[in-house]
């Protein structure tokens, strides 16, 4: 009998085995040294009492996402700036991934650690430009703190985290879009409202919920 045959049932069997699930865990999307070594001295915001992304308060820990923090709330958090729709673990994990290869994603939080709850987060996206001699632009975004931690400075301190993570990583400019009320809040850490208008395309305004698989489908 040719190879091949004998080789079929155990190609059959390998295509009917699930595909190996990755579990959540406490990967960081970046190195953690990045926002442990910043500069806090160049901090421009006034904060009081003091508050550092090495010391954010009492039982709380700043630091970057990680997969774990799916069960800890996160989405949670996040759905209380904008609509989050229905992600499922992989889905949730394919993306973290796509963003810790890029090395241009620094989705940061704020843990309760009593708790084991995501209370803040923050995002840095860095965008890489062939203009301003193949310069770097900081985008601020998805800044959001939970209901309950609101007005305990952890909005500044990560606003001010990311900021001059963005020095640091010396973008020539750091850009964030934000509803009117919200104006005061980023001229704290220095920004200033644009003479440019934001335009946006909305594609994707036809979402709806595919019931049997519980994702947003077009
Ligand atoms: C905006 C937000 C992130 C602020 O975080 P926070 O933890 O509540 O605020 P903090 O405690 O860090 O900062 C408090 C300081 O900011 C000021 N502040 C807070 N929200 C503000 C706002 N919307 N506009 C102006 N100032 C604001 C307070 O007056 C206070 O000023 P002070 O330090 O001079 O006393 C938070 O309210 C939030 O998550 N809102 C919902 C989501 C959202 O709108 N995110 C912004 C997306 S662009």
């Amino acid at each position: 009998m040719p190879y091949l045959f004998h080789c079929i049932p155990d190609l059959l069997f390998a295509a009917m085995m699930p595909v190996a699930t990755v579990m959540p865990d406490d990967t960081p999307m970046f190195d953690p040294r990045i926002l442990q070594e910043l500069d806090w001295s160049e901090n421009t915001t006034t904060f009081s009492p003091a508050i550092s992304p090495l010391d954010p308060g009492d039982g709380l820990v700043l630091r970057p996402l990680c997969t774990a923090d799916l069960n800890r709330g996160f989405f949670k958090v996040l759905g209380q700036l904008t609509e989050t729709g229905v992600v499922s673990p992989e889905q949730f994990i394919k993306t973290f991934e796509h963003m810790k290869r890029s090395g241009d994603y620094y989705v940061t939080v704020v843990e309760d650690t009593n708790l084991g709850q995501i209370v803040a987060t923050a995002t840095l996206v860095i965008e890489h430009k062939f203009t301003h001699s193949c310069a770097k632009r900081g985008r601020i975004e998805d800044v959001v703190v939970s209901g309950e931690c609101r007005g305990k400075q952890l909005g500044k301190l990560l606003t001010s985290t990311l900021t001059l993570l963005s020095k640091r990583l010396n973008c020539y400019k750091i850009t964030l879009e934000c509803l009117p009320k919200n104006v005061d809040f980023y001229k704290k850490f220095g920004y200033l409202v644009s003479d440019e208008n934001y335009m946006f395309q909305r594609i994707s305004s036809d979402l709806k919920v595919d019931e049997f698989h519980g994702i947003y489908t077009m």
